[in-house]
């Protein structure tokens, strides 16, 4: 279904007062490093992440940024919750014997950061402790921990904190932003749609996630924050002045499409960000989830496109496949300098952008077929992306002309950022056969080697 320009401009708007961390830089590039989740789940314990802390330095991950080792849910005690006298959250000490500030401390001696979850809610999503109405008292107790980093999910939030209105992206049918167009979801009624022009920094959804992003800022240590509210009450407005990253969608699933229970395909999430790209900058970076690359059943090719473009939204890089025993040709794709370069662009805050669809029409809502033509601008030249979402080898052509910062009268250098070769010097196009389902990545600069624009 095209999209009027009316609603497309409404969803693109930036904001504009991003969150800045005092120490000057956490938070300011997309977060990178490892987390549980997508390949653990509540399977964790202490040496898992001490594991993988080792592994990072060692297979020199570290060294290219990812630097983040991430618990995610099921860390702490299931059954006591908090401790009687002071109200704290208890680790549970099966899954980690000397607490979770010991982890931290091992985790710190290797020159990396220890990151935690929690929920905005009564309960995580796996049923552990939530932090609603003990904000204060969790961001310090996290602080004493040294924790680096935290993930705030949205599971189990009461009726007395229920939004108003609903804008929960994952429920749309048939495109974005008609609210009376959604199912009403977790079995409700159909929810009503806001007023033209509601202001979401009023919903509860807001509050929730501010009253925790403010317990962080109160507390003793500088504490990067991933807001985990998939989409919900336009958090992509908003998320930059409560915090540093914010989640677009719901949870991702290693699948190239569709949807596997409540989890996602890589095509639905890269349908979403065509539409809701613009909302990263600075300080503040939509999350379109943590990377299942080398999991389940994604081909190498699809590995590939989900990292490029994840890199190409500018979304936070969370590993999420276990590093014993990890593949050469996948951690070669992790590891791809070009790629990272531009996602932590120390220059050109804004992500790319598709500049036209492909097998649909320019702004069409498809959950298979979404945008495949991106680019972007960083300090080493214009990026561009190509994805094939086709079954069977496709030729790409990249018109210079369609591509912002450049043009059909000036020879380029182009770089394969796949294997950081030079193809040579082009004008007007380039082309490539790109196998299905992978993206050609390539960096353009001027024959003189500087940016084209
Ligand atoms: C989901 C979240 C996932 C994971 C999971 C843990 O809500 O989106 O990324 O954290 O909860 O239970």
């Amino acid at each position: 279904m095209p999209l009027r320009l009316s609603i497309l401009g409404l969803a693109l708007l930036p904001s504009s007062f991003a969150l800045v961390s005092r120490d000057g830089h956490t938070g300011r590039l997309p977060a990178m490093g490892w987390n549980s989740w997508n390949e653990y789940e509540c399977a964790i314990n202490e040496t898992v992440f001490l594991t993988v802390g080792e592994l990072l330095v060692s297979l020199g991950l570290k060294d290219l940024g990812y630097n983040h080792v991430n618990i995610d849910d099921c860390w702490s005690d299931k059954v006591k919750k908090r401790d009687n006298v002071t109200g704290k959250i208890l680790p549970d000490y099966t899954k980690f014997p000397q607490g979770i500030k010991h982890t931290a401390d091992e985790i710190h001696k290797l020159g990396l950061k220890l990151g935690i979850y929690g929920d905005a809610g009564s309960l995580t999503c796996g049923g552990f402790a939530g932090s609603l109405g003990h904000e204060e008292l969790d961001a310090k107790t996290w602080a004493e921990w040294g924790i680096d980093y935290l993930k705030y999910d949205n599971c189990n939030v009461p009726d007395e904190w229920d939004d108003d209105y609903r804008w929960w992206p994952e429920n749309w049918l048939g495109g974005p932003p008609a609210e009376d167009q959604t199912a009403g979801g977790d079995g409700e009624a159909k929810p009503v749609p806001a007023p033209a022009g509601y202001d979401w920094t009023t919903s509860k959804s807001f509050d929730r996630y501010k009253i925790m992003g403010d317990a962080l800022l109160a507390s003793n240590r500088t504490i990067e924050y991933s807001q985990c509210a998939w989409g919900h009450a336009r958090i992509d407005e908003w998320g930059d002045s409560t915090g540093h990253s914010w989640r677009m969608w719901g949870d991702i699933y290693p699948i190239w499409s569709g949807k596997f229970q409540w989890s996602w395909g890589l095509m639905p999430i890269l349908n979403h960000a065509s539409f809701f790209y613009n909302s990263s900058n600075f300080w503040g970076h939509a999350d379109f989830d943590m990377l299942e690359v080398g999991n389940g059943n994604l081909t190498l090719e699809e590995s590939r496109s989900h990292f490029a473009l994840w890199a190409a939204l500018k979304s936070p890089l969370i590993i999420g496949t276990p590093l014993d025993g990890i593949k050469p040709e996948i951690l070669k794709i992790l590891s791809n300098k070009d790629l990272i370069a531009f996602n932590q662009d120390p220059v050109v805050g804004e992500p790319a952008k598709p500049y036209k669809w492909g097998v649909n029409p320019n702004f069409t809502w498809n959950q298979t077929h979404p945008a495949e033509y991106w680019s972007g601008k960083s300090s080493k030249g214009v990026h561009v992306f190509a994805l094939n979402t086709l079954d069977t080898t496709q030729k790409k052509t990249i018109d210079f002309s369609e591509v912002p910062g450049l043009d059909a009268r000036t020879k380029y250098i182009v770089y394969d950022s796949w294997t950081g070769k030079k193809q040579g010097v082009f004008k007007k196009k380039y082309e490539a056969r790109v196998k299905s389902h992978d993206t050609l990545a390539i960096r353009i600069v001027k024959e003189d080697g500087s940016r084209p624009y």
